[in-house]
């Protein structure tokens, strides 16, 4: 699906972000461990996570749609051995924590996925699940992935990358292994696999980077899910940078390990107030109110990126109007998502005339631009890149063409939607 995206006009109201895809993922999994019924409420319902549903049925768990907004999951006491192989789509979050659990069971599986994610590193996962006892053949560290289910035992692991992917392997394998599984990284990376384990009951503790499990059950709760900040990261550009906006976007996850990019756009100058702060499911949730802003640029490098490295592309978006020259450092993993995403969002917003420039680790951006647009766009399969360039489309004085926007369903298939609420 091809789409035009016009100058937009300001954007007022009020709309409720769909569910949070990464929180999503771990409840379908989660409650797959339980032995019983978990009730989810307010569930993702973009490809990404609906390839981890249909894994989990493979599984074995029986799932009853109650309405749109909520379902039963009836996981059997064991998991099953799934007669066919486990498809994971586009979704590196699937792939990644699904290892983790089969790595620890007593039967064999099989993973692939699409194009994109047959081109993705497992290794970081494929590692240290062999230093637990793992054993797993793949395609040079890649999908499709073998694994033989197999005893194993716990590990001290000290990881490279600040990775939620590899930490939540580890810690579902931990729940299966012998002794005690403990995961240390340089920053820390979004923490909902710990909070939904001590939602669950899991034998888990937390010290600073530090995560340590030991063989746990999971209990049946029912979870309802928060609004996903990542996808609301889109409508709050979109405010930010188009004149006399003012929108009300409600019950938005606002977890610490999450809501970098708040930190960053206040640091910018955006004016942007939390409201109504409440806990659902131990996870932070508020609405949040964005208006049409002055922005400065700045400098994001370090610790916060694990924080905000989803919102990178749609930041970049940001950047392009704000004073001065923003510049993003240490985020060298962006090339290793859905898509290369320093080069794609580089190349496509220079089109539309930006003044962007690509570094190893991240880019340089020069702002204040007046985008001219008048162009044809890609987004490389990559979801993020889509909405990140549809915002860019929203202040080009000219209209622009983006090529396969159905990208957008991997997370958020409400998007086009919603955003005609606010216009
Ligand atoms: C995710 C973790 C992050 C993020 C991805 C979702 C998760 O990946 O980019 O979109 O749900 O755990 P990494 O763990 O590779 O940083």
């Amino acid at each position: 699906m091809d789409i035009t995206v016009e100058k937009s006009k300001p954007l007022k109201g009020s709309i409720k972000i769909p569910a949070d895809k990464s929180i999503t993922h771990r409840a379908f999994m989660f409650s797959a461990l339980t032995k019983g019924k978990v009730k989810v409420t307010n569930y993702s319902r973009g490809a990404d996570c609906l390839s981890t549903l249909k894994i989990v049925q493979q599984l074995g768990c029986n799932i009853n749609y109650i309405n749109e907004k909520e379902l039963i999951i009836t996981a059997p006491k064991i998991i099953k051995s799934p007669s066919n192989a486990l498809d994971c789509g586009n979704s590196g979050t699937t792939t990644r924590l699904m290892m983790g659990i089969l790595a620890g069971q007593n039967f064999n599986s099989s993973l692939l996925g699409d194009e994109s994610l047959s081109k993705r590193p497992m290794k970081r996962v494929i590692a240290p699940l062999e230093l637990m006892g793992a054993k797993i053949s793949h395609n040079d560290y890649k999908l499709p992935i073998e694994i033989y289910g197999s005893s194993l035992h716990g590990i001290n692991y000290q990881s490279p990358l600040a990775s939620a992917q590899v930490k939540s392997c580890l810690l579902l394998a931990g729940l299966f292994a012998q002794g005690m599984t403990s995961f240390t990284e340089p920053y820390k990376s979004r923490n909902h696999t710990e909070l939904m384990f001590e939602y669950m009951g899991a034998d888990l503790n937390t010290n600073k980077n530090t995560v340590t499990i030991q063989k746990s059950d999971l209990n049946p709760v029912d979870i309802t899910i928060p609004g996903d900040i990542s996808s609301a990261a889109f409508f709050i550009a979109a405010a930010l940078v188009i004149p006399d906006s003012d929108i009300l976007i409600k019950n938005v996850g606002i977890n610490e390990t999450r809501s970098g990019i708040l930190d960053i756009l206040k640091k910018m100058n955006a004016d942007i107030k939390i409201l109504n702060e409440r806990l659902i499911s131990n996870e932070k949730v508020a609405d949040i109110n964005v208006k049409y802003s002055d922005l400065k640029a700045t400098t994001i490098q370090g610790e916060i990126i694990p924080r905000l490295i989803d919102e990178l592309p749609i930041i970049a978006t940001i950047a392009s109007q704000a004073e001065g020259t923003t510049i993003i450092k240490d985020a060298q993993d962006l090339r290793n998502k859905e898509a290369d995403r320093i080069s794609a969002i580089t190349t496509e917003l220079k089109k539309i005339g930006c003044n962007i420039e690509e570094t190893q680790d991240g880019f340089i951006i020069n702002g204040k631009n007046n985008l001219t647009g008048n162009c044809e766009i890609n987004c490389y399969h990559d979801h993020r890149i889509a909405m990140s360039l549809y915002i860019a489309g929203l202040i080009c004085k000219k209209p622009i063409k983006i090529n396969e926007f159905q990208w957008v369903n991997i997370s958020f298939p409400e998007f086009l939607k919603l955003f005609s609420k606010l216009n």
